[in-house]
């Protein structure tokens, strides 16, 4: 084919592929949320083999219809409620095609001078509209796991061991601490670190699941009488699991004290602090050495855009810089090159899409459809404290609410199944306190008070039905 045929080719499919687009988006609430597939269904139902000759891009389409789609879990779907609700919007999707077609490295400055300098404005103005300090250094990696990490990474570099080249190895047992409610990604960051899974300490809790400040300062005391090596604390604004706040004023205060680095995870709960009666959320994240933000979540990112913060550029930039001869430029200290601050040489253009995201909507169409989940969420919350038999286990200081029916933990398990399984909603579960508990996150740009209703009709009457 020639280039001129394929470019005709494309712009063709392309059309279509944007026309599909924009009818998918504006019809996804009529699909199921939960598609109706078992294990290696898709896999069988897509040929074994790659085509030996090309195929037409129309076919790929047709196929990505016919095949792929009966297999897909609609995250945009405006009744998901499950894990956190969130939004590929059309800015960012608009943005995805035009970073695919310049398809440029931001591993350097001079790898696409306009990807660096576009990150850096769009994650100062996302600083600007939750109200973080000014300076901080922010830049975009793929994942709050990524941004956590990196993070922590820079937290042991701030001890100024020689870890760089000698290793762990001769070092007193490094440890960091995170609550117990605190995500999964803690810990792996301490797997990957080597400090292990045993050098991440988990924090007791108190009734509002946010974690105990007392409790730190005595694991730390007790560390340190034993010869460990604390170095930083994770406290988290909008747990996982409950969407908990850890006091952080009180957190930076005992980082200060014991020379600690403070990272804040608020993946989720960042983006609460575009609201100005929300802004509280981060008091006492202005200490804090870093923090990560996943525009991913609530602020209608298409994945990935996780933006982690950090106070002392520097380090971060010392835990990663490491520059062979072919990379190395002569721009000096007038361009950041991005790959110092990160595991990752090749980076997406990914700020592309998060200033799509915040100038289509501006700070003014983000307060607004953040403020309609969070007052969804209370409505929905309202509901189940007036339901006999429902209780809600957790505040609820953002638009998740975390309840389950006082039936017990099979029950809600059974409640939970048959909503799923009707593909009308999708929620999901956690534990709290041992008891397993029912969750919805309320975050899609499309979700109305009426869809918020339907699916906890749905949960009623899936009540109704599994119970004796
Ligand atoms: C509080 C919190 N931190 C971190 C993560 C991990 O996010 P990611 O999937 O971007 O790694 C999550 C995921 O839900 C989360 O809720």
């Amino acid at each position: 084919m020639s280039a001129a045929n394929a470019d005709r080719e494309f712009e063709l499919a392309a059309g279509r592929a944007t026309a599909w687009v924009a009818r998918y988006l504006e019809s996804v609430r009529d699909r199921r949320v939960l598609p109706e597939v078992v294990p290696g269904q898709v896999r069988a139902a897509l040929p074994a083999a790659p085509p030996e000759q090309g195929e037409p891009l129309e076919h790929l389409l047709r196929d990505f219809e016919r095949l792929v789609l009966p297999g897909i879990t609609h995250w945009n779907h405006p009744r998901f409620f499950a894990y956190f609700a969130t939004t590929g919007s059309e800015p960012g999707i608009l943005a995805e095609l035009l970073i695919a077609a310049l398809n440029v490295n931001a591993m350097l400055w001079r790898t696409s001078p306009a990807a660096t300098e576009v990150e850096e404005v769009a994650c100062d103005w996302l600083r600007q509209a939750v109200g973080l300090p000014d300076p901080i250094f922010g830049c975009i990696n793929d994942t709050a796991s990524s941004s956590t990490l990196y993070a922590l990474a820079a937290a042991r570099e701030a001890l100024d061991l020689d870890v760089r080249r000698r290793g762990l190895a001769g070092l007193p047992a490094l440890v960091l601490y995170a609550s117990e409610e605190a995500h999964s990604s803690v810990e792996k960051a301490g797997i990957v670190l080597g400090v292990g899974q045993e050098g991440v300490v988990r924090v007791s809790t108190d009734a509002e699941l946010r974690m105990d400040v007392g409790a730190l300062e005595r694991a730390i005391a007790t560390d340190r009488a034993a010869g460990r090596r604390p170095f930083a604390v994770v406290a988290t604004v909008g747990t996982t699991s409950t969407t908990s706040i850890d006091p952080v004023p009180a957190i930076a205060e005992l980082c200060e004290r014991e020379r600690l680095w403070l990272h804040v995870d608020a993946a989720y709960g960042g983006a609460a602090a575009v609201l100005p009666e929300l802004r509280w959320v981060l008091e006492g994240c202005e200490r804090a050495d870093s923090l990560v933000i996943n525009p991913h979540k609530w602020l209608f990112t298409p994945m990935d855009c996780s933006v982690l913060y950090c106070r002392r550029e520097e380090v971060l930039r010392r835990a990663f810089s490491l520059v062979p001869d072919y990379l190395a430029t002569t721009e000096g200290d007038e361009a950041r090159n991005l790959m110092d601050y990160g595991v990752a040489l090749g980076r997406r253009f990914r700020g592309l899409k998060l200033w799509f995201v915040l100038r289509a909507f501006g700070l003014q169409g983000l307060r607004e459809v953040i403020a309609a989940h969070v007052a969804m969420a209370r409505d929905l919350r309202s509901w189940i404290e007036a339901e006999p038999g429902f209780e809600v286990l957790a505040p609820t200081p953002f638009s998740t609410v975390v309840f389950r029916h006082r039936a017990g933990d099979e029950a809600n398990r059974r409640i939970e199944e048959a909503v799923n399984r009707s593909g009308l909603a999708l929620v999901s579960h956690t534990t709290v306190r041992g008891a397993y508990a029912l969750r919805m996150a309320i975050g899609n740009l499309r979700t109305t008070p009426d869809d918020v209703r339907a699916a906890w009709d749905l949960i009623r009457e899936a009540a109704t039905e599994v119970l004796p």
